[in-house]
């Protein structure tokens, strides 16, 4: 169900449907190991529907990174917010190097913090097939839009360890959901069901969690009863899981807690040919930081190096980016061009099966064009 013209739309900084005279200035994070690869990679299509297009792009790049940390003893400078927040958008590769640095150092010292600082709170991740691409499931006819909530839950970093390393360790991890956090995810989430087929799935495990969880049911409820118009389905998430993978076509927007919504994408990477094609984008709908687009994977320390991360993750960032900035008909053309290369993957990356490398694919993208 490819249809390159239909992007999911968020809410605009311009709104320029065909041809813009803008520049925007871009803050680029290749992060570590195959971030870097696919970061320089994604630039060359860009480049190219720039100019097709007529519009300009000026990046900054920043070195925050595990390499940085062992260097100078963090990911990025204390000021990293306020040097990002000048910039139109932000393009990140991926950040974790485990044999040398925890991920949760990683995760909490860069991702997160401008996640959370720049309240980009809505991470949108589209999973469908491209075309040619078959995916493990015998069955293509699938297109959901995974909505996570992305600045507080069970991510938001509220708890600690006492007696540590002692027979009477306690840790305590504290899931955070608030009213103003969980509505406004919500209420995006319909949004985008109403722009779509008009069903939402709103997943929940309020069987068992009966605080939170429940309280986001009954936020949902209360929406749903402004959007008359839209079909809203509760799912636990244990089945909402196996619903991926046996019933994908039944689905379409699928709103979902921080935890929930990332281990969901991952099932929709999956099932649309692995994480080298998932792609997303943080958004902060309002429009006052720079929203961030990203790979949903990450470094991949078994493959760096090498040349042959699969750069379709990134290239489809950077369309959700261009879709953001209101550049629709270059985001919509990218994800044609795309499309066109996808259609013949023994020309893609060996995890599609292909002889390609990340700089042939990303050439591949910008020749189409
Ligand atoms: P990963 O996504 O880096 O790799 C998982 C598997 O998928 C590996 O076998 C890898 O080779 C493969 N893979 C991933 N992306 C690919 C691509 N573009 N092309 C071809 N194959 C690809 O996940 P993993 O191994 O769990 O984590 C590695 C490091 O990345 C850790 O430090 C982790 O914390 C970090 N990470 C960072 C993320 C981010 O920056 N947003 C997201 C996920 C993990
Ligand atoms: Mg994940």
């Amino acid at each position: 169900m490819f249809d390159a013209s239909r992007q999911d739309s968020t809410v605009s900084l311009a709104d320029n449907g065909t041809v813009s005279e803008a520049t925007y200035s871009l803050a680029l994070i290749p992060g570590d190991g195959i971030g870097v690869d696919v970061v320089a990679a994604a630039l060359v299509p860009l480049q190219a529907v720039a100019d097709k297009h007529g519009f300009a792009v000026r990046q900054s790049t920043f070195d925050w990174s595990c390499a940085r940390y062992l260097e100078t003893g963090s990911m990025m400078p204390d000021d990293g917010l306020e040097q990002l927040s000048g910039h139109d958008a932000v393009l990140l590769g991926a950040v974790g190097w485990p044999a040398q640095v925890p991920d949760s150092v990683s995760l909490h010292g860069l991702l997160l913090p401008i996640r959370q600082g720049f309240d980009l709170f809505v991470n949108m991740r589209p999973h469908l097939l491209l075309p040619g691409i078959t995916g493990p499931l015998r069955k293509s006819e699938f297109d959901i839009l995974v909505i996570r909530e992305n600045t507080e839950g069970e991510y938001s970093g509220a708890g600690g360890r006492v007696h540590q390393g002692t027979k009477i360790e306690v840790a305590v991890e504290t899931a955070i959901f608030t009213r103003a956090a969980v509505e406004r995810i919500l209420r995006y989430g319909f949004e985008q069901a109403r722009s779509r087929s008009g069903r939402l799935a709103s997943v929940t495990k309020s069987n068992a969690q009966k605080h939170t969880m429940v309280f986001w049911d009954d936020v949902t409820d209360e929406l749903a009863a402004e959007y008359p118009d839209v079909t809203v389905t509760r799912y636990h998430i244990d089945a909402i899981a196996a619903r991926f993978v046996t019933h994908p076509e039944t689905l379409d927007v699928v709103v979902a807690s921080n935890l929930f919504g990332d281990i969901l994408s991952d099932i929709g990477a999956a099932i649309q040919g692995g994480l080298g094609f998932a792609a997303s984008a943080n958004i902060n709908p309002d429009g006052g930081f720079p929203s961030m687009f990203e790979p949903v994977h990450g470094s991949a320390p078994d493959i760096a190096g090498q040349g042959i991360a699969n750069p379709i993750a990134t290239i489809w960032s950077v369309s959700q980016m261009l879709q953001h900035l209101g550049e629709r008909a270059a985001a919509a053309d990218l994800l044609r061009a795309l499309g066109t290369v996808t259609a013949t993957p023994e020309r893609l990356t060996p995890d599609c099966g292909g002889t390609g490398t990340t700089d042939t694919v990303a050439a591949q993208v910008a020749a189409a064009l």
